[in-house]
């Protein structure tokens, strides 16, 4: 059963502190974090001073990435205490609740948009409004990339649920990249290009037509 939006703030507000201990050697679907943030980032043109948000950004790992490429980061986040976490971290991002589905800046307001490891948390009914949320802050020609656990295929999602075990988590819903290609072509990105950057993630980037 999916989680409520309640039970997903808690459950990050209650991973914040141990959040950075636990990606540095996941077990599970996180397994490979710190090469797929790495790979993904570097998929990303960037110019420095390039206005970036990271949605979803928990602790900051991945907008950090960017930060040291020159951008300047906004970061939003439905957990109080990832918010925090990241500021004591990264005291020049600016920070702010919000979620995909409510994001709180004007439109075309950003170069680059990037997500690692949290459109998953959206459920698979809303993802297509979350996704139009993050491009209507998007500029045209900006790109936007996200980083998550998704699946080629229903057989690859059954194969990874037999070789992970005890550590699958049936709350949780995984994308397949094959519906998420389809609506990110539909909203109106182009240069679209995938990547597997380990074994349960996949990275994409695409360039906001004008
Ligand atoms: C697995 S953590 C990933 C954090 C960070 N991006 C990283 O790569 O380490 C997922 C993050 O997404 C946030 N989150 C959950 N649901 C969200 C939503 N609907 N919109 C934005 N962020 C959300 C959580 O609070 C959490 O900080």
């Amino acid at each position: 059963m999916p989680r409520s939006s309640e039970e997903i703030r808690s459950l990050f507000d209650k991973w914040a502190l141990t959040y950075d201990d636990s990606v540095r050697q996941p077990c599970g679907p996180l397994e490979g974090y710190e090469h797929s943030v790495k790979e993904a980032a570097a998929m990303v043109p960037l110019e420095a001073g390039a206005f970036l948000l990271d949605v979803g950004i928990g602790t900051g790992t991945f907008g950090a990435l960017f930060a040291e490429r020159g951008a300047r980061v906004w970061g939003i986040d439905v957990s109080r205490q990832m918010l925090a976490k990241c500021r004591l971290k990264h005291p020049g991002f600016s920070l702010a609740e919000g979620s995909f589905e409510s994001i709180p800046y004007p439109d075309e307001q950003f170069d680059v948009v990037v997500s690692s490891f949290s459109f998953h948390e959206v459920p698979p009914a809303a993802r297509g409004a979350a996704w139009a949320e993050a491009m209507r802050v998007l500029k045209p020609e900006g790109y936007i990339c996200l980083l998550d656990i998704m699946f080629a295929s229903q057989e690859a999602v059954a194969d990874a649920r037999q070789a992970l075990g005890r550590y699958w988590d049936d709350d949780e819903d995984y994308p397949l990249v094959g519906d998420l290609d389809a609506l990110l072509r539909l909203s109106g990105l182009c240069d679209v290009r995938w990547r597997q950057t380990a074994p349960w993630h996949w990275a994409v980037v695409g360039r906001r037509r004008t």
